[in-house]
């Protein structure tokens, strides 16, 4: 079989007497949906940060497409083609919706670009802005100031922005939270129009959209996997039943 698009072995991080991320070893199928679930506390969001790079693990690997990249930034990992939506990508809410995306743009782009021209209309930056915008479905906002969306909007833009970079694997720790049902069920659309096409590591509380989207689910419980499988296998595991689902059906 070939090699997993991510794989972690032993990984650990503690924030002083807690072990937020107990010894996580989890494999994400290039082209997969993999969805990480488990309750408050679980050590979801430390998984996502040792992945991204915004803080390092006390111990353990990360492998990205072949690549040992545990000790690289989040820049670095980016540029491999490891983009994480929501928090590190900010959005400027005086900016347009598009120059946002630019600036995502160029920030991926880094060195290479031309910093004299002005970003907003140097095609390289504002084309593959536009298509990203398109993907999220807000193209009719692009000139309407960030500060003008709606929550579910703005996460839409914060994907955009993650696409922006045209990463092989999207890490999106919980895109739903906060939304209504209908913003909740169009991100449900984009997740499931951008699988195949993107490896995506997935944090979502809502298990409805879980087993809809997700080709393999791991459970995680007070920083550890207790389980991970197809979204059936998990569905029947009496210990994630006993350790999350009961509780959260
Ligand atoms: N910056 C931090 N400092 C100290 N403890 C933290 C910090 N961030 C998270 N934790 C603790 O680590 C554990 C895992 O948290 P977190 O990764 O946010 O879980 P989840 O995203 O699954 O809700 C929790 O016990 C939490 O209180
Ligand atoms: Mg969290």
């Amino acid at each position: 079989m070939a090699e997993p698009l991510l794989a972690t072995a032993g990984l650990v991080k503690r924030y002083g007497g807690v072990v937020a991320v107990d010894h996580v070893t989890l494999a994400v199928e290039r082209g997969h949906l993999h969805a990480v679930i488990g309750p408050n506390g679980a050590g979801k969001s430390t998984l996502i940060g040792l992945l991204s790079g915004e803080m390092a693990p006390g111990a353990g690997t990360i492998r990205f497409n072949g690549h040992d990249v545990t000790r690289l930034h989040v820049h670095r990992r980016a540029r491999l083609g490891l983009a994480r939506s929501f928090q590190v990508t900010s959005i400027f809410h005086s900016f347009g919706v598009l120059a946002n995306v630019v600036l995502a743009v160029q920030a991926h782009a880094g060195h290479s670009f031309r910093f004299w021209r002005p970003a907003s209309r140097d095609p390289a930056l504002v084309e593959p802005a536009l298509a990203a915008l398109e993907r999220v479905g807000l193209a009719e906002r692009r000139h309407d100031p960030a500060a003008t969306l709606s929550h579910g909007e703005r996460r839409q833009l914060e994907l955009a922005m993650a696409l922006a970079g045209d990463p092989a694997m999207l890490l999106l720790d919980e895109p739903m939270a906060g939304m209504g049902p209908e913003d909740g069920r169009r991100m449900v659309a984009l997740l499931e129009s951008l699988k195949g096409e993107r490896t995506i590591l997935l944090v979502e509380h809502d298990m409805d959209a879980v087993f809809q989207l997700a080709d393999r689910i791991s459970v995680l419980v007070y920083g550890a996997v207790i389980a991970s499988g197809r979204p059936d296998d998990i569905r029947a595991d009496a210990e994630v039943r006993r350790a999350y689902l009961g509780e959260a059906a």
